[in-house]
């Protein structure tokens, strides 16, 4: 059994799968937005790049306060992107070209203009309609303080007190994320008959899997209480009954005959905690994120490999290699810093980075991740060797976490920019009628368009084109520590005589005896140089 082949009903497990933001993938239409028709067009260059799937952030209709994490309608399409019609031909599309379909689903928060919430404003204290949400009357002596205090993600209070029907100040809502993301009250049976719902409405349509958002955020500690030790289990986050809500969905995804798929987003610091989801009536997979946030650095990265192969063993889930995606500092830039960790508590904006030295531990990582067991997660333009872009204007900046901590928090945008795909000057093939994209692309962009790297054998593109061919024919063997390696060297193999050799020390160091090279991501000879990862025959 190989990458490409395993069992149809296996096709996730060792998944590479491509995460498309689409606002910022490619803009069909002309009006400075990426859309589904811009997909649709690029269908092609995503099959000949050899990945697996397609990973969509939200496509639903939203005043995208959120990026569309702030959704309004969860079974239509947004009209800025397409329509529901379009939607349904571009999984027809990408599937009669062998890629399957994930689909965000947001079940911790809706949109403030989603008709229940509409609704619960309107219908004031103790109705029914409040009671999908997280109304409360406020504490002290005139309710004008929140109901506890808890924090919003996104910096700020978690709660807002809305003006009651009657013009007076009255109750306070919970909103874990902006204050246009009211949290849904999953206690409440219609919140769950509405999502298996909405899980239905997708998979008849042929959508493969959801990424589930905030999969741990789902069931609050009863009672609400407030949150005592920050470093402590929080009354928001990874509640036991959570597991209840994914084992039903589970029962509706095995209904069907060809398998979907759920993998979940849980930032959780305790990975036995995490593997909880991955149970075989869970989750099928979850984002590795312990990966994603350690430092390029041998030893600790051999410790968060082995750590999670560790903890998804026992429960029979494979692991997933994710190195970026549109909520992260790219990882071109953080590579290519002093510190090169990632943690939302201090993205490290402008901190100082040799572009050069990122992109090359950046085409190693990849080769590095593309040869671990299990499924691989590719976050546009990452392919590109696109870097963070920290120098966009305050003005144009959207994410609401840059402006609800007043800036002290950067936000996400400069992983967000639209991709350039062909052509000297912005927007870089991003769409053909000239229009700006919705946010400014950095003009070096011009060396890292599709267009430029395509038939370049040294660039990012051409690096990705060949691993994922490669890896796709490739055993899904066990991982093996090769023995007797020069500290700060990564060398392990995969059964099947297959080898990955990356030199994170300083100077270069002798290669391993082998057969054949089969792929580097920088020049070898007898031996191998620092920031390199190189696959052998052996
Ligand atoms: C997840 C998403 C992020 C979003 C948040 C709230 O973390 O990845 O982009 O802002 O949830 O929905």
């Amino acid at each position: 059994m190989n990458h490409s082949t395993q069992g149809e009903q296996n096709w996730w497990r060792g998944a590479a799968i491509y995460q498309v933001y689409v606002r910022s993938f490619a803009d069909g239409d002309g009006d400075g937005t990426g859309d589904l028709a811009g997909v649709r067009a690029k269908l092609p260059y995503l099959a000949d790049l050899g990945i697996d799937a397609i990973w969509f952030n939200p496509w639903y209709p939203s005043p995208m306060d959120d990026g569309g994490y702030d959704v309004s309608d969860y079974r239509d399409i947004e009209p800025v992107f397409g329509t529901l019609t379009e939607a349904e031909k571009l999984i027809e599309e990408a599937h009669t070209l062998g890629i399957r379909i994930i689909i965000d689903i947001v079940p911790n928060h809706c949109s403030d203009e989603h008709p229940w919430f509409t609704a619960a404003l309107a219908a004031g204290p103790d109705s029914l309609e409040r009671e999908r949400f997280w109304f409360r009357r406020g504490r002290g002596e005139h309710g004008e303080l929140p109901p506890n205090n808890w924090r919003s993600r996104f910096g700020g209070p978690a709660w807002t007190r809305v003006t009651e029907p009657d013009g007076a100040p009255g109750e306070w809502f919970l909103h874990l994320y902006s204050s246009r993301q009211p949290d849904l009250n999953w206690t409440n049976p219609d919140v769950a008959d509405e999502f298996e719902d909405i899980l239905r409405f997708w998979f008849n349509r042929g959508v493969d899997g959801f990424r589930i958002d905030v999969a741990d955020g789902l069931v609050k500690a009863d009672g609400l209480p407030d949150v005592t030790d920050p470093d402590g289990p929080l009354p928001y986050s990874d509640v036991d009954g959570v597991h209840e809500i994914y084992r039903a969905w589970r029962r509706i995804a095995d209904g069907y005959p060809d398998r979907r798929i759920f993998v979940g987003e849980m930032w959780l610091p305790d990975p036995a905690r995490f593997a909880m989801y991955l149970r075989p009536d869970e989750l099928h997979s979850g984002f590795n994120f312990d990966f994603l946030s350690c430092p390029w650095d041998a030893r600790r990265l051999r410790e968060v490999i082995t750590a999670t192969l560790a903890t998804h063993a026992p429960v029979h889930a494979p692991a997933t290699w994710v190195l970026s995606n549109h909520d992260v500092t790219r990882h071109v830039t953080r590579y290519g810093r002093a510190d090169t960790s990632f943690s939302f508590a201090d993205r490290q904006h402008l901190a100082p980075t040799d572009r050069e030295l990122g992109i090359r531990r950046a085409r190693a990582a990849a080769l590095l991740t593309l040869a671990l067991p299990g499924g691989v997660y590719i976050y546009q333009g990452e392919e590109l060797g696109l870097a963070e872009v920290e120098d966009l204007p305050d003005e144009v900046r959207q994410d609401p976490v840059f402006t609800r901590t007043a800036g002290a928090d950067i936000g996400r945008d400069g992983c967000r920019v639209p991709i350039p795909w062909a052509g000297d000057a912005p927007p870089f093939g991003f769409n053909t009628t000239g229009t700006a994209p919705w946010l400014p692309q950095p003009a070096e962009w011009s060396a890292h368009t599709v267009e430029r790297q395509t038939g370049d054998p040294d660039s990012m593109l051409e690096l990705y084109r060949r691993a994922l061919r490669l890896r796709a024919g490739r055993p899904d063997g066990p991982i093996e520590w090769l023995a007797g390696q020069p500290s700060g060297v990564l060398a392990f193999t995969r059964g099947d005589g297959f080898a990955c050799v990356v030199n994170l020390s300083p100077g270069p160091v002798p290669l391993p005896a082998h057969r054949e090279v089969l792929l580097a991501s920088g020049p070898v000879t007898q031996t191998l140089p620092p920031d390199t990862t190189v696959w052998l025959r052996i």
